[in-house]
């Protein structure tokens, strides 16, 4: 008797948050909205196989991190299906074959979970319309984007291309705490939008993100955080809008070190700068009053600098990294990424 067996793959890109998302509540509901673009070369390649049971035994999950069996990982998404028990009833009748890799190192310290969760999330929404026989439909990455939301919460803003908006309290037509919506109308100073990102250290995190949104559960500032993030929220997607880059330098610095400041001042403290993180924010303001050129930087949850700027000083600034970061700064490389054109089907 031949056995039924459905397949489907992804590559997801990983995203950087312009707004960032720092606090949640339960099944990563946001406290806050938050903004931000997928990247080109920091990607997941995942395949899912799954096959009709013969047997009793609870859900089978088998998988390989870029060729090696991963018990870590395997149990992460093992629990992940399991949560997805209403959501998608089919998964208990079947067993799990997942295949995935990183284009980016894993030790870079660059977060994975959004393209990871991202990537999953397309699969089991395509396995989704495969068992039910249904066809293409328009809400197809709006439904992905809620199930990688259930997975890792900024994994909701990886399964588009370009810029993107999560949260209800943003302006774009669609938007959800649930899922994540497209931001059309972006100027094209920002559509080739290149982020250099300057790894300060490859080690592991040293607090885990769920851990770190928990901080913000107790925090002195956190209604006023979360009011900031919605005022920036709408700021910054009338700033795409428009082309004026003097704004998005200053919301997307007030953001980057907002989200430092609140890990700062939590109870327990989290420092996760580095002083060669300082040094990099430093050189790139002084080079910035220097040449007047049209570069910013963001940071995620980690010491590492994504310098953000436009095609039109790409030289100068590829110039100035080589020159004033690679050659004095004691980092662990640099990834040249840039805003990408979103996930790929490959299976
Ligand atoms: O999706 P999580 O739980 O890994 O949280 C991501 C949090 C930040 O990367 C710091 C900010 C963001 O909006 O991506």
């Amino acid at each position: 008797m031949s056995q039924k067996v459905y397949t489907s793959g992804w590559i997801c890109p990983s995203n950087i948050a312009l707004v960032k998302y720092w606090g949640k509540q339960q099944a990563q509901i946001p406290q806050n909205p938050s903004v931000s673009f997928a990247l080109d070369i920091c990607t997941t390649e995942t395949v899912v196989e799954i096959t009709l049971k013969n047997h009793q035994y609870e859900l089978q999950v088998g998988l390989d991190f870029e060729g090696i069996p991963n018990e870590a990982f395997r149990i992460r998404m093992l629990k992940y299906l399991l949560s997805l028990n209403n959501e998608l009833p089919w998964i208990n009748d079947y067993d799990f074959k997942i295949t995935t890799r990183n284009t980016f190192p894993h030790s870079a310290g660059i977060a994975s979970s959004a393209s990871a969760f991202g990537a999953m999330g397309l699969c089991l929404a395509r396995l989704n319309q495969k068992i039910n026989a249904q066809g293409d439909h328009e809400d197809f990455f709006r439904y992905a984007s809620h199930l990688a939301r259930l997975g890792s919460g900024s994994a909701a803003r990886s399964v588009y291309e370009g810029f993107v908006a999560w949260g209800k309290d943003s302006p774009v037509e669609g938007a959800s705490d649930e899922w994540a919506v497209k931001i059309n109308q972006v100027d094209p100073l920002f559509r080739n939008l290149n982020d250099s990102i300057i790894l300060i250290s490859a080690g592991q995190k040293e607090v885990s993100s769920s851990a770190g949104h928990a901080l913000m559960d107790k925090h002195p500032f956190a209604e006023v955080r979360y009011a900031q993030a919605r005022r920036n929220t709408l700021k910054i997607t009338e700033v795409l809008n428009t082309g004026d880059w003097q704004s998005f330098a200053e919301i997307t610095e007030n953001e980057a070190l907002t989200l430092h400041a609140m890990m700062l001042s939590s109870e327990p403290s989290v420092i996760l700068l580095k002083p060669a993180s300082l040094l990099v924010i430093d050189k790139i303001k002084l080079f910035r009053k220097a040449t007047g050129c049209k570069i910013t930087f963001t940071i995620d949850a980690g010491p590492n600098i994504h310098i953000l700027y436009p095609d039109e000083h790409r030289e100068a600034i590829m110039g100035f990294i080589e020159s004033e970061i690679r050659n004095k700064v004691e980092i662990a490389g640099i990834i040249h990424d840039k805003a990408g054109k979103g996930p790929l089907e490959i299976r």
